[in-house]
């Protein structure tokens, strides 16, 4: 009987993490996730919970060597976590959020992956990391194009090892937190039907499949990848987007 795999997921209390512990879950993994708050409502049986603020880094390396010795060694690291605007610097908190902790959590695991099977890192990016989006602040998008990067760099640096190191970038997604509000939007719901490809949103759900096959055995010969998972709207030129917008 093989050894079930063991994924660690940063930020998979709440949002798109929690959906792809689920599915992950579901799938027959051992699921660790790390957030600070603990899950409301409780996660479901085969999730364990470790509560970690990442910004502490001096802790950082204690609650990872806690996940693996409870765990077992891993399998499947993906890194979800967002930083959310709060009193104080945005910038230094992206950056702390986004890449600091990110950096530190891979280098703290690098040698704790399990000697056989899976053995992958997948990032959550977003298509902020090459295109303004004016939403969101310049913290975000710096610390996301960085993230792309240190994906690659990692996925140098790690191939020797065989860990593969992947990115997935998605556009806005629908999670169980603000269906409500995009369902009750008909502006927007307009606007995505004229303007993806594929008319309309994306699901936490598609981005859990996608990060599940970058890190699982179907892509073992795929390290270094951002996979956009935004219904092709990336694909659609300005101008043509406002005459969409516009008709
Ligand atoms: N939602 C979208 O439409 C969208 C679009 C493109 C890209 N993305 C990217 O997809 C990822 C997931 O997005 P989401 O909207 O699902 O996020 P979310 O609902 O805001 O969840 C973020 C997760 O990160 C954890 N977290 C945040 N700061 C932390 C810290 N300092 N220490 C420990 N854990 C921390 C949160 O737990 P606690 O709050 O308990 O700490 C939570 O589990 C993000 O990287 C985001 O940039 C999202």
């Amino acid at each position: 009987m093989p050894k079930k795999n063991h994924s660690l997921i940063i930020g998979g209390t709440r949002g798109m993490g929690r959906v792809l512990a689920g599915h992950l879950a579901k799938a027959g993994h051992r699921v660790s996730v790390i957030g600070r708050r603990e899950p409301s409502p409780k996660l479901p049986r085969g999730i364990h919970f470790f509560s970690a603020d990442l910004t502490q880094t001096d802790k950082l390396p204690e609650v990872l060597g806690e996940v693996v010795r409870i765990g077992g060694s891993l399998s499947r690291l993906v890194c979800l976590q967002r930083f959310k605007v709060a009193p104080g610097d945005a910038w230094l908190g992206e950056v702390a959020t986004t890449l600091t902790a990110t950096k530190i959590v891979i280098e703290s695991l690098a040698e704790k992956f399990a000697a056989h099977g899976d053995r992958s890192i997948v990032l959550v990016s977003s298509v902020a990391a090459h295109l303004v989006a004016s939403e969101q602040g310049p913290g975000y998008h710096v610390a996301k194009a960085g993230l792309n990067q240190l994906a690659r760099y990692y996925a140098v640096i790690l191939g020797p090892k065989n860990i593969r190191v992947n990115v997935v970038s998605p556009g806005t997604v629908l999670k169980p937190e603000n269906r409500d509000f995009y369902r009750g939007a008909e502006s927007l719901q307009t606007m995505f039907r004229k303007t993806v490809p594929l008319g309309r949103m994306g699901t936490a759900q598609e981005v859990a499949s996608v990060i599940d096959f970058l890190g699982g055995p179907a892509a073992s010969f795929v390290t270094g990848q951002t996979l956009l998972v935004d219904g092709g709207v990336n694909l659609v030129a300005p101008e043509t987007l406002a005459r969409l917008l516009a008709g």
